[in-house]
Order: structure tokens, then sequence, then C-alpha cells
């Protein structure tokens, strides 16, 4: 049961998005110049996206920001609120949307996301994040569950979800964190499903990607830790007779020349780094998210400054096309990025890093 997310998945080429415009972006810095969100700049820059042939957009899910000077994601949109809009005045792009399944009930998302794809006509896909973030739990009166547990209550939160788009009469479900009497629910996504992702790095959250999703969302921490992932990614969905693709993010900086673009990074992760929003940030994933290793945080702090540890990708238009041919030659076969200002800096990629990841065979011609 395969679902590719557009052209470029059939043909092998990397898939290529933008992650996080509906938020103040991955940045934790506090450089003059970078996104803020707006309804207008947002739907003027997913038109560009859409224009520039960028295959989707994946946006944040997040309830509060971290704090200091710069409060990263103090103001993030609402990812169904926004995705549906978008989905309106788009035709082309894929748009996800962002659920977090412990606080949405499965059958509001049903509805949700069975409407948005009748909106898109088919593009909406479901990005499912179980929640990690203790102080936003809080902020719903829900306690956290324990780590491995919520991806045991997010996949009773899919079969729910599956169940309503799947069934034409009422039914009864009983598990162990839902017991749902009579359900029905329509409209229907159009394909009887939408392609369906988790975000999450640890083993639970990369077995539940495996068993029950179509794509994993994952930190590229390091090329060849990546590539032994999406080999293993690959393999374990091939003896569960599935098949499962992997997605990752980068951070870019691209600028006419490599030393302009070294120093415009330095600038953003290290002199105008938002120590305290880090400080923050890292304290809150430490606890409750097995994404990255102590050491991780250790060396890669200048990586939350830009990029909410995303992987960097800095250079003149050949450094940056390079890298990510690079990239997709690991088995990747999305890439999210995300920009310090979205709007002032995709023409420029649009214009000089597009055309040659089309002559290096990266991405399809035109
Ligand atoms: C690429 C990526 C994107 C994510 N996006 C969100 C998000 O928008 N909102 C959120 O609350 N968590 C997000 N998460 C967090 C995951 O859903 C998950 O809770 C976290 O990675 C901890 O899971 P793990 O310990 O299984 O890795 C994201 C994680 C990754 C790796």
């Amino acid at each position: 049961m395969q679902q590719t997310t557009s052209a470029a998945g059939r043909s092998g080429h990397l898939e290529l998005g933008l992650f996080g415009a509906n938020s103040t972006g991955t940045s934790m810095s506090k450089v003059p110049g970078r996104w803020h969100p707006t309804w207008e700049n947002n739907r003027d820059l997913v038109l560009a996206a859409e224009a520039a042939g960028l295959d989707f957009h994946i946006p944040l899910a997040r309830w509060r920001g971290h704090g200091g000077e710069s409060d990263p994601l103090g103001v993030t949109f609402d990812a169904i609120a926004w995705t549906a809009s978008l989905l309106a005045i788009t035709r082309r792009i894929k748009l996800f949307t962002t659920v977090h399944t412990p606080f949405t009930h499965p059958l509001v998302a049903a509805k949700q996301l069975a409407t948005m794809d009748q909106i898109g006509e088919g593009r909406v896909g479901l990005n499912i994040v179980s929640g990690w973030h203790r102080e936003e739990a809080d902020m719903f009166g829900i306690a956290q569950r324990e780590h491995d547990e919520r991806y045991e209550y997010t996949k009773e939160w899919l079969e729910v979800m599956l169940e309503v788009w799947s069934q034409d009469r009422p039914f009864h479900h009983e598990g162990r964190f839902f017991n749902l009497r009579g359900v029905v629910g329509d409209p229907k996504p159009r394909g009887g499903k939408v392609t369906l992702m988790s975000a999450g790095a640890s083993r639970a959250g990369r077995s539940f990607a495996i068993g029950h999703c179509d794509l994993l969302f994952t930190i590229l921490t390091a090329p060849e830790a990546c590539r032994d992932e999406v080999a293993k990614v690959k393999e374990a969905a091939w003896n569960a007779d599935r098949h499962v693709d992997v997605y990752t993010g980068a951070f870019i900086v691209c600028r006419p020349t490599r030393k302009e673009a070294v120093e415009y990074h330095e600038h953003v992760s290290r002199e105008m780094a938002d120590e305290v929003a880090i400080d923050n940030a890292m304290r809150q994933l430490g606890v409750n998210c097995h994404s990255f290793t102590p050491e991780f945080y250790a060396a890669f702090r200048g990586r939350f400054a830009s990029g909410y540890g995303h992987y960097p990708v800095v250079g003149d238009p050949g450094d940056v096309a390079e890298e990510l041919r690079r990239i997709r030659d690991l088995g990747v076969r999305g890439l999210a990025i995300s920009f310090i200002d979205f709007a002032g800096e995709l023409p420029y990629f649009r214009d000089e890093v597009l055309p040659r990841l089309a002559e290096m065979g990266v991405r399809r011609a035109g």
C-alpha cells in the first residue's frame, strides 16, 4: 500500500518543500529580518513556492513559544485552519497539516482531514505529532504520557481515524484509550485516506511510522547516520510488507559567494543566537523528547539557533545544490527546507539552485 506524494516520488527525484512558515520558522536567533508569519505573507509564500515548482509545505504545530527575546514559535498559525485556507487557493502543491494527537480527538481530526482533502482535491497530507512539550500538555490540562506510551495512544488514535474513513455504517470502537459508540463520519478523503507522515526519531517513533505511516519525518543529524537510518527504515518496512519513505529537514543559507553565506550563518547561529530561548528549548526537549542525544545538544547548539536542530546547508548556489544531491543520495525522499526569511530568500534559491538541481538530475526539469 504505497502512497507517493507527487510525481517526483515516482521518478526517484528529491521532493523539496518548505517547513514551518506558518510560525516564526525554525530559527532561535535574534537576527534582524527574520521571518514573522502573517496570513498575507504565508499566502504569498505558498503561492510562490507552488509557482517555483516546490512539492510541499509542512506546517509546525505549536501552542507556546520558547521565550527569550525572540520567543521562537511564539506566533504559530493553527495548522488546520492554515492548511485548509491554502488548499483552497492552490492547485498543485501538496499541503501537509500537523496534528497533535493528545490535543485533538480522532473524530474531529478525521472530519477535518477529510474536509481538507475535499477542498484540496486529494492534496492534503497529515503530519502526526504525538506531543512532547510538557508545558503544552499542562495548558490543555492533560497529563503527559510516558514516552513510548504516547505512540501506543497515537496508534489507537490513528486506528479510529482510519476506521471512520473506511466504514460506511456506524461502528463501535473499544480500545485501551477510546471507547466510542455508534461512530459515523462523512465526507471521506477522496482516495479513502490521506498521506500519513509521523515526526519522531526515537525507536518507538520510528517503529510507529514503519508500521502505520507512509513517511517518517526525521532529523538529519549526520549524513552517515541518516543513510543508515533510511536503510533500516526501508528494510523494516519491507519486512512488514510495507513501503515507507523518509523525509528530513535542512536549514538553508544560500548567497552569491560561500564567504557571504558562511559569515551570515555564523551571524545567525552564534552572534545573534537567542541563548535564553535555546536553553529553554533544549531543557524542554531534553526532558521529553528522545530525538536527540545529550551529545547532539552539546555539539550542535548553533543548529538550534539557526534551524531547530535541522542540518545546515550553507554556501553558494553550487555548494547548496551539491549538498542537496548528497542528501538525496542518502536515500532521503523528501527535504523540508527553511530559511531565516522565507519570502526574501526563496526567489534566489528558485533562480539559482532549482535549475542546478534539475541539471544534476536531482529534480525533474521544468
Ligand atoms: C522533523 C520533525 C518535525 C516535528 N514537528 C513537530 C511539530 O510541529 N510539533 C510538535 O509538537 N512536535 C513536532 N515534532 C516532535 C515529534 O512529533 C516528537 O514528539 C518528538 O520528536 C519526540 O519524539 P521522539 O522522542 O520519538 O523522537 C517534530 C519532530 C521532528 C523530528
